[in-house]
């Protein structure tokens, strides 16, 4: 498994100047923030910083004031005429709140305003992407937990902490990430201007194409999969503001040219290294969209050279009076119906798995059949049934989805192109995200 550099290269695309407010709040992670606002400046991008007064204690004004180029403001009674508050959040095309301590949340989640910071927040009308840090109870208290989720569902980015080493002795979910995976992602979210999408903040994994099991250096077992509806539904999604992860196996040419810039796409080859990268991408996804097709059987042994066509080794060998080598094929793992009996999240929040069924039909059922069968055995949160065969469902073709949910029932229909089929799709996920969070 490898992520493209080539594809990260074209995807570092240049962003304009922009007029970015740098909020830091309480948490021993300030001392990072010089560094985000050192990598906006350096960017070209003018930077006015407001710390929270408990940010304060973590790192100086000076400090800030001087990676800043100007000074820093805290409350709103320092120069009560200029209105700061008001003309700050006016003056902002992106606030970004890094870090953001569960104090901080709790302040926005309730709509506070009792510092210039959380002012700021109430009057600005640009998108507000915030990088929470914590210690790992802090992030997974109930308190925590809901004004995440009503910020969220208010169109703030909240940039999921990543997992390590925590000041003290603790370990787990809660550290500031990367100043630069801060600030592409917030960057991202000006780049399409989708903060206000509904999807926005959270994390779509998608995986697309079809995998290939080799059997010697040259050779393998394929599908016909294109990858075209997954690559739509990963542009979908990014549309309605998700930040999206692309697991892709083999699709064609232009698949991953024609997706936004802010999927990162993961590019795979077989069935085993694809669950490895859809599994490692969801450990803090919101929902995951198996569109690859998957290789349900691979040789048993992989020849390290090319197999002569009368020199076959172990895997290959000539069957006693038939015509032709026999293949030993052993089962990969089910990924879709793993995602569901051992999920994937290093938390206790619920991933949404969505599958595909491409089906033909035969004696014993119709396509709806055995779609009906497939959403029971895999359990999949929603499974969209498509009929394919060798004038339909593959390439860019229109698509007709029947979607079903675990119990086999039916729960929406869809068709179109594929770019339709996955808005339609996309928008259910959406729902079910939606009402999971207000359950919460
Ligand atoms: N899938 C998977 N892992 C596999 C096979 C399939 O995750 N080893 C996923 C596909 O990505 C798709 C769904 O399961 O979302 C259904 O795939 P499909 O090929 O239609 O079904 P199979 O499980 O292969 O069942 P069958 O061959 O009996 O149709």
């Amino acid at each position: 498994m490898t992520s493209s550099s080539d594809n990260r290269a074209r995807r570092a695309h240049p962003t304009r100047a922009r007029r970015v407010v740098v909020g830091v709040s309480g948490s021993i992670a300030a001392y990072k923030a010089p560094s985000v606002i050192r990598s906006l400046r350096a960017a070209g991008h003018e930077v006015r910083t407001v710390p929270t007064p408990a940010a304060l204690r973590f790192i100086g004004a000076p400090a800030l004031a001087a990676v800043t180029g100007a000074p820093v403001q805290s409350g709103v009674f320092e120069d009560p005429a200029a209105v700061a508050h008001v003309e700050t959040g006016e003056w902002a095309e992106l606030v970004l709140v890094a870090p953001a301590s569960a104090d901080l949340l709790a302040r926005a989640a309730a709509g506070r305003a009792d510092d210039l910071l959380t002012a700021t927040l109430l009057t600005t009308t640009a998108p507000v992407v915030m990088a929470p840090a914590m210690h790992t109870q802090m992030w997974n208290h109930p308190a925590t937990r809901e004004n995440v989720a009503t910020l969220r569902r208010r169109g703030v980015t909240i940039i999921d902490p990543d997992s390590g080493p925590l000041t003290g002795t603790g370990y787990g979910a809660g550290r500031l990430p990367e100043p630069e995976q801060i600030i592409a992602r917030a960057l991202s979210v000006l780049a399409d201007g989708s903060s206000n999408g509904d999807l926005a903040g959270r994390h779509i994994v998608v995986s697309a194409g079809g995998t290939r099991e080799p059997l010697d250096p040259v050779r393998y077992l394929g599908n016909r999969s294109s990858g075209r509806q997954g690559g739509a539904v990963a542009a979908a999604a990014a549309a309605r503001g998700a930040r999206v992860t692309l697991v892709s196996a083999h699709v064609e040419s232009n698949v991953l040219d024609e997706l936004p810039p802010q999927v990162q796409v993961v590019a795979v080859s077989t069935a085993l290294q694809l669950r490895d990268a859809v599994r490692a991408a969801a450990a803090d996804a919101d929902a995951v969209v198996m569109a690859a097709a998957v290789a349900d059987y691979r040789p048993a042994d992989v020849a390290g050279f090319k197999l002569k066509k009368r020199l076959l080794d172990t895997s290959v060998r000539p069957d006693e009076g038939a015509a032709g080598p026999t293949i030993t094929l052993v089962e990969n793992p089910d990924i879709l119906a793993e995602l569901v009996t051992d999920p994937p999240r290093r938390d206790d929040r619920t991933v949404l798995v969505v599958g595909f069924a491409a089906e033909t039909g035969d004696a014993h059922g119709d396509v709806l059949a055995h779609g009906v069968v497939k959403a029971r055995r895999k359990g999949a949160d929603l499974l969209a049934v498509n009929a394919v065969g060798a004038d339909r469902g593959f390439g860019d073709v229109p698509n007709a989805v029947v979607v079903l949910d675990a119990s086999g029932q039916e729960v929406a229909r869809a068709q179109g192109t594929k770019r339709e089929v996955a808005d339609a799709l996309v928008a259910l996920i959406s729902d079910r995200l939606r009402s999971s969070m207000d359950r919460q």
